[in-house]
């Protein structure tokens, strides 16, 4: 069997896992939970996402959890236009993730613009952002299934994917927004971007509703991918899609890995006291393999 030696798991918990929580979560509550992280091991991690507060409120203290942080190599903020890509500079951010979805509707939904009219923004930042070097992620959203438009094409996600390594990214995150994607969907989307796009990292981001995430992340390893998004307690879920549920978990990924002698650099007990941290801030009950076996690790 072909898989990866080790993996670099970037941690998302602080931005994707706590964006869906409708009380919000106090700021210094949230460093608190991203510094424990840090201490697990993660060297990169979404710490928060300039986007609108009327949109979601939960993240209004970016810039207060940005200047806090800022000095750490690995903070990736998630910003959607220019607007929140000049604010998470003026912060301090050193890495900066944009986002779209390849399904039109969900765009509309998700950050009120058509897929055209986001790239027409997006693609002459990032060329500026590469020129002041900024480390640039792009995450492409409902890149196997869409909650408004059903079943999306590998073709048109892979579209996508290349008009963002063109416009000079250093990374995708390819996302199964509503955790519907199974291993064949996985591994046939993953082993064209790996064999088409060569030369970037490509990163695999699974959403959990349907138990699948891990099995998915499996079927990407043999696809040849090393990097995958995961959130501490599989916390999260995007407001604008409806249905989805939290991500895969961090702690079950990096138990998985661990069992099958991949190299993470993650400490899990570290990690399971970063949850703990947040857990009393959180309305989702958290239902990852490590919380609801009685054996433990
Ligand atoms: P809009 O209402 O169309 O924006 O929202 P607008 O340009 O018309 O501006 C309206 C107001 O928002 C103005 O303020 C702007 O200044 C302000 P007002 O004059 O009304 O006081 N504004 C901003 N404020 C702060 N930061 C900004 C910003 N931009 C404008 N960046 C907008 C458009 C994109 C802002 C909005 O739709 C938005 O914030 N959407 C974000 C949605 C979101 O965060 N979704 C979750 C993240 S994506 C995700 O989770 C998926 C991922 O995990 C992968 C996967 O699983 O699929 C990454
Ligand atoms: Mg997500």
């Amino acid at each position: 069997m072909q898989y990866p030696s080790q993996v670099t798991i970037i941690e998302v918990g602080p931005r994707d896992g706590l964006q869906n929580e409708a009380q919000f979560v106090p700021t210094h509550s949230k460093l608190a939970f991203i510094q424990k992280l840090w201490e697990a091991g993660f060297t990169e991690m979404e710490i928060t996402s300039f986007v609108s507060p009327k949109w979601v409120p939960q993240m209004l203290d970016a810039k207060d959890v940005m200047e806090k942080t800022k000095d750490r190599k690995g903070a990736i903020v998630l910003a959607p236009n220019k607007k929140g890509i000049d604010a998470a500079l003026s912060a301090g951010a050193k890495a900066v993730a944009v986002f779209i979805g390849v399904s039109e509707t969900f765009n509309k939904k998700n950050i009120n613009k058509t897929t055209e009219d986001a790239m027409s923004e997006l693609i002459p930042v990032i060329d500026d952002l590469k020129s002041r070097g900024i480390y640039v992620r792009a995450c492409i959203s409902t890149a196997f299934h869409c909650p408004y438009e059903g079943k999306i094409s590998p073709t048109a996600a892979l579209a996508l994917c290349h008009q963002f390594a063109e416009a000079g990214v250093d990374e995708l995150s390819v996302a199964d927004t509503i955790g519907k994607a199974t291993p064949k969907e996985s591994f046939a989307l993953f082993s064209l971007l790996k064999k088409q796009l060569p030369a970037i990292l490509v990163t695999a981001h699974f959403h959990d509703t349907r138990k699948m995430a891990l099995a998915n992340i499996y079927a990407a390893m043999l696809a040849g991918v090393d990097r995958f998004d995961s959130s501490a307690g599989g916390l999260g879920g995007c407001p604008f899609a409806p249905g989805a549920s939290g991500n895969v978990a961090t702690e079950d990924v990096i138990y998985m890995l661990h069992e099958m002698g991949i190299h993470t650099g993650i400490d899990l007990h570290l990690l399971v006291e970063a949850i703990e941290a947040v857990k009393p801030y959180v309305s989702r009950e958290i239902t990852s393999g490590y919380y609801t076996s009685k054996a433990g690790f």
